[in-house]
């Protein structure tokens, strides 16, 4: 590294030694549940959006039902997010910046189609719900090793919502 570039590094570490919080866990367990949770957070705001997508382009006989069913769901995906990065800034880390962040860092893939039918959004969203549940439960395991026991509490009420979400998904898209 040379002169500027160390100098510019260590203006960094002192300016982010500003933004660390004081926590007794271990630096090294905040900073792989932070970058799980980092993670989750971005899957959920691509979750929340998605949702919305399809509430706003559903289309058919079932709409009204749909399209509620899609608006509650985002809401539940929304309130998800604020506790997320405030639980990462807890352990003293930092969370995400911008929906540039958010993509580089998202796992649950984008539906930027034309058309979605009815029947594939609903099953889209199921899968998709399902899979959060997965990682949420890795992440659980993640945070239980380190004995972040906030953490751990908050992730079993989102496993549970996600799979109430996922429930309620694969009820309506039933033929
Ligand atoms: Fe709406």
């Amino acid at each position: 590294m040379d002169k500027r570039h160390e100098a510019v590094q260590r203006a960094g570490d002192k300016q982010w030694a500003a933004l660390k919080t004081p926590t007794d866990l271990e630096s090294e367990a905040t900073r792989n549940i932070a970058g799980a949770l980092n993670a989750i957070l971005a899957d959920v705001y691509a979750l929340y959006l998605k949702t919305k997508n399809f509430h706003w382009h559903m289309s058919g006989p079932h709409f009204r039902d749909y399209h509620l069913l899609l608006d509650d769901q985002a809401l539940q995906l929304f309130a998800m997010t604020d506790p997320i990065a405030e639980r990462i800034r807890k352990l003293g880390q930092p969370t995400l910046k911008s929906i540039g962040h958010i993509a580089r860092t998202q796992r649950i893939l984008d539906n930027d189609a034309e058309y979605v039918e009815p029947g594939g959004m609903l099953a889209e969203l199921a899968e998709d719900n399902r899979t959060l549940v997965a990682r949420l439960r890795e992440v659980h395991g993640v945070c239980d090793e380190s004995r972040d026991i906030a953490s751990t509490s908050l992730i079993e009420t989102w496993i549970d919502e996600s799979e109430e979400r996922a429930w309620f998904l694969f009820e309506a898209s039933r033929r």
